[in-house]
């Protein structure tokens, strides 16, 4: 389901489909929890802090590149581009690129966080008065209607920050490039950023930070479901677990039941065994080869990269493949 601001104030995914989507992952083997279940209010709040957070580095590679290169990808983009940014989060990438892009018509922030959504769209209208934006609040793993834009459009420009390509797996992650293709059709482009794959050490910490905000985030998850659906998770019985699994190229984090024990939701109980986890995310980290591959598979080519200081990260401009 897609909402636009003006609708109704229930949150996309309330209630019924949440539950049930809660049980398949908690009745699947291994048990697993959406991502996007992290982000309720504390959960946006709590990521933005790890963002911040020494370890990891992410954010602010990306931060640095986006600073350094706006104008080369804003030249790229050209003129009267409308943007669209799938998960908007605290909507501050974002300013780098309109201030540097030309001429800006409109701009769409998408994101499951409806508080930051509205903070988001309020603040950015506000300081970009020449832009139109028109904030939609979904989960855009789903199908999106996206906003009508201004007839000055010279094309549409899908924004992708934040490696949040990297926390779907890679036949999913070409389902969403192609949709987002689709989304951009037909002479578009995407802006997206993606971490790159390093040492086991630089990653391992990144995802378990001293300050334990990482652990606090991931904990969050069965908070929330506590507070939502009713649960009787103890956290204290469940610890985080992150790392890097060399073989996939990901950053798999777990949520580790610490002993036997048996957990309500609603009227159902789920078992858990000394040892067993629940897998909330992944993180796939790319070298150049398999971006390629996954963009390729989806329809589109590479056109440019660039990188960091410290070379962790990329942001990529990519187009449809000439011959899509
Ligand atoms: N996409 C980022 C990453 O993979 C941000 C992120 C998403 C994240 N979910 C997370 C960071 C969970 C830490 C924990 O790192």
């Amino acid at each position: 389901m897609t909402m636009h601001m003006s609708q109704a104030a229930l949150q996309p995914d309330a209630g019924a489909s949440i539950r049930a989507e809660v049980h398949a992952g908690l009745r699947s083997s291994p048990k697993t929890l959406a991502p996007k279940f992290f982000y309720d209010d504390l959960g946006a709040q709590l990521f933005e802090e790890i963002c911040e957070q020494p370890e990891y580095y992410l954010t602010r590679a990306e931060l640095a590149i986006l600073r350094e290169h706006a104008g080369a990808i804003a030249d790229r983009i050209g003129p009267n581009a409308a943007l669209v940014e799938y998960g908007s989060g605290a909507g501050v990438k974002v300013r780098l690129l309109l201030d540097a892009m030309h001429s800006p018509v409109a701009y769409t922030p998408i994101d499951i966080s409806h508080a930051q959504l509205a903070h988001v769209a309020s603040t950015l209208g506000r300081d970009y008065p020449g832009v139109a934006v028109r904030p939609l609040c979904a989960d855009y793993m789903e199908r999106l209607e996206l906003p009508v834009l201004p007839a000055s459009t010279k094309r549409r420009v899908a924004f992708f920050p934040g490696s949040t390509i990297g926390n779907l797996h890679p036949a999913q992650a070409i389902g969403f490039l192609q949709r987002v293709r689709h989304a951009i059709a037909p002479s578009g482009a995407l802006v997206l950023g993606v971490d790159r794959r390093k040492e086991k050490g630089v990653l391992d910490a990144a995802y378990n930070d001293a300050a334990g905000v990482t652990e606090r985030f991931n904990l969050n998850m069965l908070e929330r479901l506590n507070r939502d659906l009713d649960a009787n998770f103890d956290l204290s019985r469940f610890r985080h677990v992150a790392f890097f699994n060399e073989e996939a190229s990901r950053i798999e984090m777990h949520l580790e039941s610490t002993e036997d024990q048996s957990v309500c939701i609603g009227n159902e109980a789920v078992m858990f065994s000394a040892g067993e986890t629940i897998w909330t995310e992944s993180s796939y980290k790319y070298d150049e080869a398999a971006l390629a591959n996954v963009a390729g598979a989806a329809g589109f080519e590479v056109k440019q990269l660039w990188t960091d200081g410290d070379e962790r990260f990329w942001v990529a401009y990519l187009e449809p493949s000439a011959d899509r």
